[in-house]
């Protein structure tokens, strides 16, 4: 495993966000980046690259892949479907988005589809209860869902098409990080 040029870009931009002792810092976004390059997974390859880029040790960064949800070190499909499932989202119906992304994937909670395009999980809250039920697809938040909305967003997905994420109920999005509009 190594960084592709594209990658790299990136990798170097958030090191740049760090005092040069202190490369370390970027272990989350540069797990990520692999993560992304090597299709929703990290292979063992892929730690001990990030850990030499890094100059860490390579127990230290097995220790955060393995820590942290959001990265996955056994292989699943390339694009990572997480259904909130928290009290929040499960009151506001969850239970429907998991039963949507089923019956349109094919698939039960903790599969793969065949063609090794999907992954499907539940997620522990993502930090939006206000606009549950949520659903997370890898960089993309989708909000205010119901079971009809989440199955137009699936389908779209599967024909090749992202979905504007995002509020899906007509509300306006929140206001950015930072507060600027
Ligand atoms: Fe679902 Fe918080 S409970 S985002």
């Amino acid at each position: 495993f190594a960084f592709t040029p594209e990658s790299m870009a990136e990798a170097e931009k958030h090191l740049a966000k760090y005092p040069p002792d202190r490369r370390q810092s970027a272990v989350l976004p540069l797990l990520h980046l692999a993560q992304k390059q090597h299709g929703g997974w990290l292979p063992r390859a892929a730690l001990d690259y990030v850990a030499d880029f890094l100059g860490m040790p390579r127990i230290r960064v097995y220790e955060v892949a393995t820590f942290y949800d959001m990265f996955n070190t056994e292989p699943t499909g390339r694009i990572q479907v997480r259904v909130c499932t928290t009290t929040p989202c499960w009151l506001c119906g969850s239970d429907d988005i998991v039963r949507a992304c089923k019956e349109v994937l094919g698939i039960e909670v903790g599969q793969s589809t065949d063609d090794g395009r999907f992954f499907l999980r539940e997620f522990e809250c993502l930090g939006a209860c206000a606009n549950a039920p949520v659903l997370w697809v890898d960089d993309d938040f989708y909000e205010d869902l119901d079971y009809e909305k989440t199955k137009a967003i699936l389908e779209a997905l599967k024909r090749g098409e992202r979905p504007q994420p995002g509020p899906q109920n007509g509300r306006k999005a929140s206001m950015p990080l930072g507060g600027k509009t």
